[in-house]
């Protein structure tokens, strides 16, 4: 007996010698986070030995860009696994481990191509992708029935058209949006802007936004509000929850939303429950419709420990497995990036939209590819946002981004 727990001791000792501790950084929207502790504790079960800490990120891309950017400046060790959005992996590579070895060990072939675009650089792999996101327009079916309407709007003007008559009925919000000044309004406005027939920057790297079709892209959105009055003022303050929120409660029509919505929209607990239909966002003035490509991907941070680093490939090959990719997909509504998962019915069932517009998915437009991505973004965010709350008119908004982008790009 006494030899019996001796030896349990040692164990215990070589275990906890062995163990090693990781910090891994997540979002919290909707049910992202209550999800992810969920897969933790399966992960624990696989390795004892590993023990993952989550850092809470805040809700705003833009927020987490900029922690990121003081972690990597101050050489921190942690976070060891980061959740990186698909528009930083050019900026963050350099503080990124490379995976490119990995890539078997990833199942990479496995793998959406455009997912595996966004963690490319320059060859090189420096991130895994975890889930894929595009903009879709959520709308009230129950409600477009209610009026006689057989389908969701394929045009913009048909949506205007919709939301208003549907809203002054009701007595509720035609469209709601992202429109507060952040990633998710640049997210917004390309949408916009790509379904009216323009453009950022074209293949060969020049700034061709100042555009009569960027001009007319930008008034549309302005004259949402003021204009056609679907849309709250207040969307000027929204990000992605407040949208839903809104949604939620049956006080909208309409919403833009990313693909996690739906989860959330359909649990017990929600006023819509059921009453809520799925379409691409529809079509420009130009015959053209947009869905602007988002996702995050796992890396590994450069400054981890040797251990750290290992511990952290196993817990990103778990996180990124086919079977935790549905786990995710089902509870928490983000996207696989596995192409086989799009045909298990089990995903068809839970979220049968994500099946039905894989499409929309795959044909999802990045946004413009650079190491100075973000400030690209705030050039965009703070004029788009200037122009929407009515301190300046869209024509002088697209002109000060193109002069702006073109002193950025030079
Ligand atoms: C979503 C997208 C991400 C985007 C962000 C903007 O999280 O996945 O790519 O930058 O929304 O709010």
């Amino acid at each position: 007996m006494k030899k019996l727990a001796t030896l349990l001791l040692v164990l215990t000792a070589i275990a906890v010698g062995f163990s090693v501790k990781i910090t891994m950084t997540s979002g919290g929207v909707g049910k992202e986070l209550e999800v992810l502790r969920e897969q933790l504790k399966m992960f624990k079960q696989l390795y004892p030995d590993i023990e993952v800490e989550v850092i809470p990120m805040p809700d705003s891309a833009t927020e987490r860009h900029d922690l990121y950017v003081t972690y990597f400046a101050a050489g921190e060790k942690d976070p060891d696994v980061l959740m990186l959005d698909v528009i930083w992996s050019a900026e963050f590579a350099p503080f990124l481990e490379d995976l490119t070895d990995d890539y078997d060990y990833f199942e990479l072939k496995e793998f959406l191509p455009g997912t595996i675009m966004s963690v490319t650089v320059n060859g090189r792999i420096v991130a895994i992708p975890w889930f894929t996101d595009a903009g879709l327009l959520y709308y009230r079916k129950d409600l477009l029935e209610k009026y006689g309407y057989k389908n969701p709007p394929r045009t913009w003007d048909e949506l205007v058209e919709m939301a208003k008559k549907i809203s002054q009925a009701e007595g509720i919000i035609g469209f709601v949006w992202q429109g507060a000044r952040y990633e998710g309004l640049v997210c917004n406005f390309l949408e916009y802007l790509w379904s009216f027939g323009g453009e950022v920057i074209d293949e060969k790297g020049k700034v061709v936004i100042d555009s009569s079709q960027a001009v007319q892209a930008l008034q549309f959105m302005v004259d949402l509000i003021y204009k056609h009055r679907i849309t709250p003022e207040g969307v000027v303050t929204y990000m992605e929850e407040d949208a839903r929120r809104v949604f939620q409660k049956g006080e909208a029509v309409f919403m833009r939303n990313w693909p996690y919505a739906w989860a959330l929209l359909n649990s017990d607990d929600s006023p819509v429950k059921g009453k809520v239909g799925v379409a691409p966002l529809p079509l420009g003035p130009g015959g053209r419709r947009a869905a602007t490509l988002g996702g995050w991907n796992l890396g590994i941070n450069k400054f981890s420990s040797k251990e750290e680093k290992e511990a952290a490939k196993k817990l990103i090959k778990f996180l990124t497995s086919y079977e935790q990719q549905l786990y995710k997909a089902i509870h928490s509504g983000q996207n696989p990036t596995r192409k086989a998962a799009y045909d298990d019915p089990k995903l068809k069932e839970a979220a049968p939209f994500m099946v039905e517009l894989l499409s929309v998915f795959v044909n999802a437009l990045p946004r413009p590819r650079t190491a100075n991505y973000s400030e690209l973004s705030d050039v965009i965010q703070k004029y788009v946002h200037a122009a929407l709350t009515r301190q300046m008119t869209a024509e002088q908004a697209i002109k000060n981004i193109a002069r702006e982008l073109n002193f950025l790009l030079k």
